[in-house]
């Protein structure tokens, strides 16, 4: 029977309930469709970085890159451990070494769920590129303290890196409804941005079935709470990504139905899946995060690995639920009890 590898790294706060909600219906969904899953729990968190001085261990990576793909909670205790150290011990070096140069996120509203907007029609699928560009780290201070300080944070673009997030981006327009948003600000950003929309160009001509449009960044943005129905595929650079997706959390109704997975399309090393919220250490040990978003994580990481069928059933069962008004409302459910809907919902 085909077995797939998983490595489980719950983190910090809310991460170990959601991922124990998700990977419970990823289990459960496995064994009705004829495959098996074996998770291998990884403690990697801000405790373990109190015990032992690093999120995870020298061998982290390597010990990473033995399983099929790596199905994340949420990591940072920002009481306890600085975001920076958190965030650049664990996430990022994961996201880099694995080559995970596609962070997509689906934007739309589930059954039940209601969300800022008047409009309710809406499915997009955001794709942001997640090792290079404004996020690249290359800079630097100097005269730090003094009035002459400057500080310089450099943009890298690559044609490779651009090249293939953009065909990235078009290849998932084909396997959807045909369109592709390529985001942009080459009215401003006359260097980095005005390659991005040459890059865009030549590859429009290899893609002559996919209707592609170049919104500037600041238009998009509108467009996505005025017109967002008129979107299907967005392809935008890490730090436009970024701020977009947030938007995108927001017009479907909050964190709690926000999923995102970190790809390396190419399959060489593993996928990373995760809830799009972080660690809520407001909300943390009251039992009432909402599992959803990494219930749905993992309905993704399904697809990744081909079982789409089983994904689809997951998709299915958790729309079941919040068209029952479970899991719609912040608070009015435990976690336990929205999990359990969502696997009665998979019989
Ligand atoms: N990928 C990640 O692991 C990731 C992402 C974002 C933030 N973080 C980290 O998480 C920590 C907290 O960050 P934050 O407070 O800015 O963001 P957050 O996403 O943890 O929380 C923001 C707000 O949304 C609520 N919320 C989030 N997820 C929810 C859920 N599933 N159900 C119900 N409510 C939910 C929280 O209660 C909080 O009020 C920080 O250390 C931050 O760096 C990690």
């Amino acid at each position: 029977m085909k077995t797939y590898s998983i490595a489980l790294v719950p983190g910090d706060g809310i991460g170990p309930a959601v991922t124990d909600a998700a990977w419970q219906v990823v289990e459960t969904v496995a064994r009705g469709s004829g495959f098996v899953v074996e998770g291998a729990r990884l403690p990697w968190s801000c405790d373990h970085y109190l015990e032992t001085g690093a999120m995870m261990p020298d061998d982290g990576i390597a010990v990473l890159r033995e399983h099929d793909a790596i199905l994340l909670g949420a990591v940072g205790w920002p009481a306890k451990v600085p975001d920076s150290i958190s965030l650049h011990g664990l996430l990022l070096p994961i996201r880099k070494a694995f080559r995970q140069y596609a962070n997509i996120r689906p934007h739309r509203l589930l059954p039940g769920v209601e969300g800022p907007l008047r409009k309710s029609e809406f499915d997009i699928l955001c794709v942001r590129e997640n090792t290079e560009g404004e996020y690249s780290g290359a800079g630097g201070r100097v005269h730090q303290g003094s009035e002459d300080e400057v500080a310089v944070e450099t943009a890298i673009f690559t044609r490779k890196g651009v090249e293939r997030i953009l065909r990235f981006g078009f290849e998932q327009a084909r396997r959807r409804r045909g369109k592709l948003a390529s985001v942009t600000k080459s009215n401003a950003q006359r260097h980095s941005m005005v390659f991005w929309d040459e890059v865009a160009r030549d590859l429009a001509r290899e893609y002559a079935d996919v209707e592609v449009t170049s919104y500037h960044i600041d238009a998009i943005a509108a467009r996505m709470v005025m017109a967002p129905e008129t979107l299907d595929v967005v392809v935008a650079s890490n730090l436009f990504g970024d701020v977009l997706t947030d938007l995108g959390a927001a017009i479907q109704g909050g964190l709690g139905f926000a999923a995102s997975a970190n790809l390396n399309p190419d399959r060489t090393t593993p996928s990373m899946f995760e809830p799009v919220h972080g660690s809520a250490p407001d909300i943390a040990h009251l039992g009432v995060a909402n599992p959803i978003a990494a219930i749905w994580s993992g309905a993704m990481m399904l697809d990744h690995l081909g079982q789409t069928d089983a994904a689809d059933r997951v998709m299915g069962a958790i729309e079941t639920v919040t068209a029952r008004g479970i899991g719609t409302i912040p608070g009015k459910h435990k976690t336990d009890e929205i999990t359990r809907a969502v696997l009665a919902a998979l019989d």
